[in-house]
């Protein structure tokens, strides 16, 4: 029987990777063994007598790491353990971002990062982005608006009429989208931008308003993610930018490319015509952020501008967080073994989501990155 472990994470994660309904499939459907650390999903709301209960075992003090032939966690963890010279490692660790954190990862048999899998429809019950993506951009409305200090529907009280607040959402990716569908939910006018004129389309379809400014480059080969802009794009995105945050009450801002830092969006003048008491929140903080002033994890105030980054709010959603990443990491096990009962090689999913072989970097567009970095440094 194959040994699968689940790691308990390091302290400000409040998700798990696996929760104990899918601890079951594990064991039913895929025949695995199945240890969790002490603890694990305590945050999310599962406790060891859960895990227990689907037929997990309870590992105190990491005891059967180096027996383990598959270790799963979301973020790599920060405390030294020593597996097996065959053991799996599967994470989510951005590595075209981090790819200096490869450096310390020695002596690995198998890493794969799950945030590199493929943007196609068969890979889309894996795609760890997209679930937490989601959940990020309805968090973000939610907290923008406890934040700010209006409503967000339009009422009418017998003292006089509310206006709706105006919501400008950057970036309408999986992200931007949900958060758009949830302002108009809640009653907010909502403007949105992105570079990709594919999704002027969707945003439409939520309701939204979907500014445009002419000339914006695409690449067919991209994967379906957004590439840089020319100079004179860019000049003309900073002036519309400006107009609609300098009116916004509440800024969503999820722009990112991925590996690069995420395009500076909202410049410092333009918060400084925001009326006081408005909101941003900076989904694209882990990778420096949209806006000019943005701290990754603090909230700051200028001017009386609310300013939070965070790229980490589906960990205020643990729970179904929590859900969603399982059968993500589930359904891509299931995948592994499949292949690998097949003896196929040169797997799409798993070769796009392999980084890390026998402690050498395996992954074509990571050793690119790692290179074009090291040659800028
Ligand atoms: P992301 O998180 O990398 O970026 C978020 C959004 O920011 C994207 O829409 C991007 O175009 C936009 N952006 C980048 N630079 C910008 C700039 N300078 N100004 C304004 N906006 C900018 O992207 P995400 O949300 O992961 O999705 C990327 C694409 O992949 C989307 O087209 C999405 O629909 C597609 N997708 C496809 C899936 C599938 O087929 N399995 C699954 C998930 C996403």
């Amino acid at each position: 029987m194959k040994k699968i472990g689940i790691l308990k994470e390091k302290e400000e994660e409040t998700r798990v990777c696996m929760v104990p309904q899918v601890v079951k499939k594990l064991i039913n459907e895929l025949k695995f063994e199945v240890y969790v650390e002490e603890n694990a999903g305590v945050k999310a709301g599962f406790s060891n007598e859960m895990y227990l209960n689907e037929g997990a075992y309870i590992m105190k003090k990491r005891e059967k790491i180096a027996e383990l032939d598959i270790l799963i966690f979301i973020n790599y963890p920060e405390s030294p353990f020593t597996c097996s010279k065959n053991t799996k490692q599967i994470g989510i660790i951005n590595p075209l971002f981090h790819y200096q954190k490869l450096n310390d990862l020695k002596n690995i048999y198998q890493l794969y990062s799950l945030d590199l899998m493929p943007r196609s429809t068969k890979a889309q019950a894996m795609d760890v982005l997209s679930s937490m993506a989601s959940l990020s951009g309805y968090k973000a409305v939610i907290k923008g608006a406890e934040k700010h200090i209006s409503l967000l529907p339009m009422i009418t009280t017998a003292a006089g009429t509310v206006k709706p607040a105006k919501i400008l959402v950057l970036g309408a990716g999986v992200a931007g989208l949900q958060a758009i569908a949830t302002a108009k939910r809640l009653g907010a006018i909502v403007n949105a931008f992105d570079v990709r004129k594919s999704a002027g389309e969707e945003v439409r379809s939520l309701g939204a308003n979907f500014i445009e400014v002419e000339g914006a480059m695409e690449n067919d080969n991209a994967g379906g993610y957004a590439v840089e802009q020319s100079v004179d794009y860019l000049e003309k995105q900073r002036l519309l930018i400006d107009k609609y945050v300098s009116e916004a009450s509440i800024v969503i801002a999820t722009a990112n490319i991925p590996g690069k830092r995420a395009p500076l969006l909202i410049e410092k003048q333009s918060i400084e015509k925001m009326k006081a008491g408005s909101v941003i929140i900076d989904l694209a903080s882990e990778q420096g952020g949209n806006c000019a002033y943005t701290k990754d994890e603090e909230e700051i105030v200028i001017n009386g501008v609310k300013i939070i980054g965070n790229s980490f709010l589906s960990r205020e959603l643990s729970f179904t967080a929590s859900n969603l990443l399982s059968t993500n990491y589930f359904n891509f096990l299931k995948h592994m073994d499949l292949i690998e009962k097949n003896e196929l090689i040169n797997d799409p999913i798993i070769d796009s989501c392999l980084i890390l072989e026998n402690g050498k970097i395996v992954h074509e567009r990571v050793l690119q990155f790692v290179d074009a970095n090291l040659q800028i440094k």
